[in-house]
């Protein structure tokens, strides 16, 4: 009895284990989404953000921070410039905002682990809210699309930033979460 307990248990632990690597999960683009796709992409964690927002009006343009390197600007970076910093091991643990489905995204607020947020733009139009699926996940990328005067469309990809091999716990030393 004892024996297929634990062959039970084994077989559980396991069949977690397979599932570990990444933790992906993705929130649809919300948005009219005309004009040239972006996406973002860079090393390691997301450490900074920065969103132009024209004053009463919608989203001009964002740019990320990965690790020490800021990627291009996506969108147009004129108008108001609204930045944060994050301190280490925070992380992007949720995307809301609004948008008109005729033209632009026109609030955007990037809430982290530790509570903090950065809000840019106007509570006016559709709402719309991207969380990641799995508790360990962060923001890895955001994609779209925009045009010449702002970001008409916005989606989410989250993920974790440093994958755990099988095997090893997921409450490491701190090794895991280190800069690489
Ligand atoms: C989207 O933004 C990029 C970066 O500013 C810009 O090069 C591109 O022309 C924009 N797309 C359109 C359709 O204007
Ligand atoms: C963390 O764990 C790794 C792998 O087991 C080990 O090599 C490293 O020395 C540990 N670091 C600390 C600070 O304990």
């Amino acid at each position: 009895m004892i024996y297929i307990l634990i062959f039970s248990l084994y077989c559980l632990t396991a069949g977690a284990q397979s599932y570990v690597p990444q933790y992906y999960s993705f929130s649809p683009a919300v948005g009219r989404g005309s004009g040239t796709s972006y996406s973002s992409s860079g090393e390691g964690r997301i450490t900074a953000i920065r969103v132009w927002e024209i004053n009463g009006a919608y989203i001009r343009g964002f740019q990320l921070r990965y690790g020490y390197a800021w990627t291009p600007v996506y969108g147009r970076n004129i108008n108001e410039e609204l930045e944060m910093l994050l301190f280490e091991d925070e992380a992007i643990v949720q995307i809301s905002g609004t948008y008109n489905p005729g033209n632009f995204i026109y609030q955007l607020i990037f809430v982290t682990n530790r509570g903090r947020f950065l809000m840019a733009g106007q509570p006016t139009g559709k709402s719309f809210n991207f969380y990641p699926r799995h508790s360990q996940s962060e923001l890895r990328l955001i994609s779209g699309r925009n045009d010449s005067s702002g970001i008409t469309s916005i989606a989410a990809h989250w993920g974790m930033v440093y994958p755990v091999a099988p095997g090893v716990p997921m409450s490491g030393n701190g090794t895991m979460l280190g800069l690489q």
